[in-house]
């Protein structure tokens, strides 16, 4: 089975990449390629971008890209039915892509080869003096309200017709394994929803890469957010000071989720799509047990803002 490793970028259609670029900053992304038709940002570290917006007619989400393990499990995913020929990356780093598009017809590029970036620095996670452990001493925290720095993309959750196909759809290309269930509140037979997370044996991987779940309407499917990794805390409620104070549109932060443990803060860009800010999410390899929920939805946040009903939609 082809082995994926992690999430490359997601892709955004965008009626103005000026307004999209400009959040996203906000939002502690940096800008790594801009022409008048395509905005390619990045994060810390190498990976040359995450985050990529098309310039379009119509605001939305247009796809997303896996990274592969080697060279082979490339050429495996482009020997699959509906698959196309492996062929050339587009955008800053290049390296190999083969096409796909999911049961519900939301593009997913399987990639290989990337060239890493020029590396963006990374400040070191603060030293937190706990109850019964301290670990900062004659010295100070003076965290900034500033948009931080994004260090890599984490997840993102689609919405699907049809959940059983479309998990399945994504372990027979990736080799995704279920990390956790959402079910129906009250009934764990009936799994509504499935945390998928990449396979590297005894290697810790983040709990979850993908969230997928079931739609109350099957003709109402495709993203429901994006989501990014922060270093701590400090970084995540110093961007959540300053996206408020340039008027950007809080959702729901910030907050504990149950599944994944993250500590969350929910965005909207300028056209209503939700992005997420995370730190401190589980990890997880292969000792680690399914465990099925099946809560309400005001149970899925332990502590912290619950989210708006039309989250759950
Ligand atoms: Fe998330």
């Amino acid at each position: 089975m082809p082995q994926g490793i992690e999430i490359s970028y997601v892709v955004y259609d965008s009626t103005d990449l000026d307004q999209t670029e400009a959040f996203m900053q906000d939002f502690g992304l940096v800008t790594a390629e801009r022409t008048s038709e395509m905005l390619y940002m990045r994060g810390a570290g190498t990976v040359p971008y995450l985050y990529v917006a098309r310039r379009a007619a119509r605001d939305g989400f247009a796809g997303a890209a896996l990274d592969m393990a080697r060279r082979e499990d490339l050429d495996a995913v482009a020997r699959l039915p509906g698959a196309s020929a492996v062929e050339p990356n587009p955008g800053p780093g290049g390296g190999q892509r083969v096409r796909m598009t999911t049961p519900d017809g939301v593009p997913i590029d399987a990639v290989w080869g990337r060239e890493p970036a020029p590396p963006i620095a990374l400040r070191a996670p603060n030293p937190y003096n706990w109850g019964t452990a301290k670990n900062r001493v004659n010295a100070s925290l003076r965290p900034k309200r500033a948009p931080g720095l994004v260090m890599r993309l984490g997840h993102f959750g689609l919405r699907v017709s049809d959940h059983g196909q479309s998990v399945a759809w994504f372990r027979e290309r990736f080799g995704m394994v279920d990390s956790d269930y959402l079910c129906v509140p009250g009934d764990e037979s009936r799994v509504v929803g499935t945390f998928l997370r990449f396979d590297r044996g005894a290697a810790l991987v983040d709990h979850h890469s993908m969230l997928i779940t079931q739609s109350k309407d099957a003709r109402d499917t495709g993203v429901h957010h994006h989501s990014y990794e922060m270093q701590d805390i400090d970084e995540l409620f110093g961007a959540h000071d300053h996206l408020l104070a340039r008027g950007r549109e809080l959702e729901c932060g910030v907050g504990r989720h149950l599944v994944g443990s993250q500590i969350f803060d929910y965005w909207r860009d300028p056209f209503g799509n939700r992005v997420e800010h995370y730190t401190d999410g589980d990890v997880a390899n292969d000792a680690y047990q399914p465990v099925r929920y099946a809560v309400a939805a005001d149970d899925t946040t332990q502590w912290g803002m619950d989210p708006p009903r039309t989250f759950f939609d």
